[in-house]
């Protein structure tokens, strides 16, 4: 996948920025926002959402992109998230494991409140990855 220009990196910056405000977190107190830019070059945003029965708790990446798939988005191209951190945080195990399904070829902005960012790509977030393409046994 072609590698970002500036100008998108800060459209998905901003994006996931704005996101971060709708961000429901009466518990961590830790709003992350996301987005995600699909192949029909449509921007997809998500934030946190807790709840009282804490494992409930759904990531802002994981919104934005079952948004994107429900808006038939194609081919997810980057994904931006931001946390309210002074140095970048990486995504949840559980998020990239997510990403590796639904955007294996995107590239992932990670930001921090401060405006420091980070690309890195969704094989390099979970190498050895566990796909559909491993889903077949000796037996069937
Ligand atoms: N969180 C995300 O939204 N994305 C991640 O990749 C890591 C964690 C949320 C979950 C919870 O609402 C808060 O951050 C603290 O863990």
């Amino acid at each position: 996948m072609n590698r970002l220009e500036t100008t998108q990196i800060e459209q998905l910056a901003l994006a996931a920025r704005e996101a971060q405000h709708l961000a429901y977190v009466p518990y961590s107190h830790f709003p992350v926002g996301a987005a995600v830019l699909g192949a029909n070059g449509q921007m997809y945003t998500g934030a946190n959402v807790e709840n009282a029965s804490y494992p409930l708790t759904m990531c802002a990446e994981r919104i934005a992109l079952y948004r994107a798939l429900m808006d038939a988005a194609g081919v997810i191209r980057a994904i931006s998230i931001i946390t309210p951190t002074t140095s970048v945080a990486s995504p949840c195990g559980a998020c990239r494991q997510v990403m590796y399904e639904l955007a294996p070829e995107a590239q992932v902005v990670l930001l921090s409140e401060d405006g420091h960012y980070e690309v890195t790509t969704v094989k390099e977030l979970l190498p050895h990855g566990f796909g559909a393409t491993q889903l077949t046994t000796e037996r069937m």
